[in-house]
């Protein structure tokens, strides 16, 4: 499975909270060139349902509990994002669904290209079928 939990560098000041940072290139393996968020979610609200083709992305929850259902043909997996120093790193064609465990949940992406439509495969049969070419490509 080509996705990896990881936890941010964080600096405790005490009694004024936490401070949690990521550097792309340093703590995540991408350059980062697009940020996007998704708030004001209603509990059980299930999102995603999508592959992406090449995009690399790290998934965040900066408040709240956000499960990521993750399937990449061979093996499913599933991640609880529910602190804020937690993030989840995707490479590549996996298959997501992201559930809204508490409303009012935030998810916080940092992607690694602008975006770009033709990069989803929004159809299961499609994903299949494209991680299976790219097993015969290789294997040939
Ligand atoms: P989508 O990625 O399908 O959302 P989710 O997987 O969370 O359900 O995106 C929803 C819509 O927003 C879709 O029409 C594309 C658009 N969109 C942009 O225009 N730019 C972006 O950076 C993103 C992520 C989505």
């Amino acid at each position: 499975m080509n996705a990896q939990v990881i936890t941010f560098k964080t600096m405790e000041t005490e009694g004024k909270g936490f401070l949690s940072f990521f550097e792309a290139m340093h703590d995540i393996p991408f350059e980062i060139e697009r940020v996007y968020y998704i708030y004001e979610c209603p509990e059980n609200v299930q999102r995603g349902g999508h592959a992406h083709r090449t995009l690399d992305q790290l998934l965040f929850c900066p408040y709240g509990s956000i499960e990521i259902i993750l399937d990449d043909t061979s093996n499913k997996t599933s991640v609880m994002l529910d602190s804020p120093s937690k993030g989840l790193i995707i490479r590549g064609p996996v298959w997501r669904d992201m559930i809204w465990k508490k409303k009012d949940s935030v998810l916080v992406v940092a992607a690694s290209s602008y975006y770009d439509e033709s990069d989803y495969i929004r159809d299961y049969r499609d994903f299949v079928q494209y991680v299976n070419e790219g097993f015969l490509k290789e294997t040939k």
